[in-house]
């Protein structure tokens, strides 16, 4: 069916920036790319585990942008900037609670992915380097968790603070002066409260958004491994190819319809 005018002029209209995008990126090529790579065809929900955790990290990251404009990272203020936002700022609730649980949440999957990751042995060449990258990530997430706690600064926060600098300050080698630099200070204070808020608030999550780019660049260039059971995994070729299902007469042989079959 010829295209009328308008249509020509609609596509025109559509198709005018995505060229010019196209022409001086490659982007369009590179989404293009992106949505129709090859995926294992028996693939299955343990596959969508590095997406939930993705997700869970971007839910971090927005309610932490959102929690950060209220809270006050000084000793005399946290505790009460805290409640402020819970009580009195609009879904303040809302928004604290799904960064708090979300951390959890956050872990939770971080874990369950990098099981599905080793149980599928998905982790064997050539994608060692995204294991690498992906304990990487792992530290930097509990890293977030322990900075994250210390910022209420409450008694558990405090306390658990506590312990927690004394396992990292006796751990072998480097644990004296990690403790040291962790601590800015001969006690835990004003001084451990702004490192910890600028750790966990820039720090971390910029390195995790680093190398969270890195490990999907890794998933795309190496494409997602099939599962061990599959016979499309690697190491599968010597499996012999079931033969094929036999064919309909009429789709070998075909005669014009009304005439006996030879
Ligand atoms: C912020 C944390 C992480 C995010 C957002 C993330 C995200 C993803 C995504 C979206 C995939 C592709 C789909 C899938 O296999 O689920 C993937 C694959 C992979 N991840 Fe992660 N991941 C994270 C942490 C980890 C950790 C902790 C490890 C291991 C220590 C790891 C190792 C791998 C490996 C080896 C693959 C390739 C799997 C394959 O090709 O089948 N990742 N990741």
């Amino acid at each position: 069916m010829p295209k009328s005018a308008r249509r020509k002029q609609i596509e025109g209209m559509v198709l005018y920036p995505l060229d010019w995008l196209e022409e001086r990126s490659g982007i369009v090529g590179g989404t293009r790319y992106f949505l129709f790579r090859k995926f294992p065809a028996d693939s299955g929900w343990a596959h969508t585990l590095g997406s939930a955790t993705l997700t869970a990290f971007l839910v971090q990251a927005v309610t932490g942008v959102i929690l950060a404009m209220y809270y006050k990272p000084d000793p005399d203020n946290a505790y009460s900037s805290i409640q402020h936002i819970t009580n009195d700022v609009t879904f303040g609730w809302l928004v604290r609670g799904m960064h708090r649980w979300g951390a959890s949440v956050f872990i939770i999957l971080l874990f369950f992915h990098m099981a599905r990751v080793f149980l599928y042995g998905a982790y064997k060449y050539p994608r060692e380097l995204n294991w690498i990258v992906g304990v990487i990530l792992l530290i930097l997430g509990m890293f977030e968790g322990f900075t994250g706690y210390l910022l209420p600064y409450d008694e558990t926060a405090y306390w658990a603070t506590v312990v927690g600098m004394n396992i990292t300050a006796n751990g072998p080698f480097v644990g004296g002066i990690l403790g040291q630099i962790l601590q800015g200070g001969p006690a835990i204070g004003s001084d451990t409260l702004a490192r910890f808020y600028s750790l966990h608030m820039l720090v971390a999550p910029g390195a995790i958004f680093a190398l969270i780019g890195l490990h999907l660049y890794l998933v795309i260039r190496l494409g997602v491994s099939s599962p061990p059971w599959s016979k499309e995994a690697a190491g599968a070729e010597h499996i012999e190819p079931e033969p094929p299902a036999p064919a309909r007469a009429g789709l070998v042989s075909p005669t014009t319809r009304g005439r006996p079959q030879p």
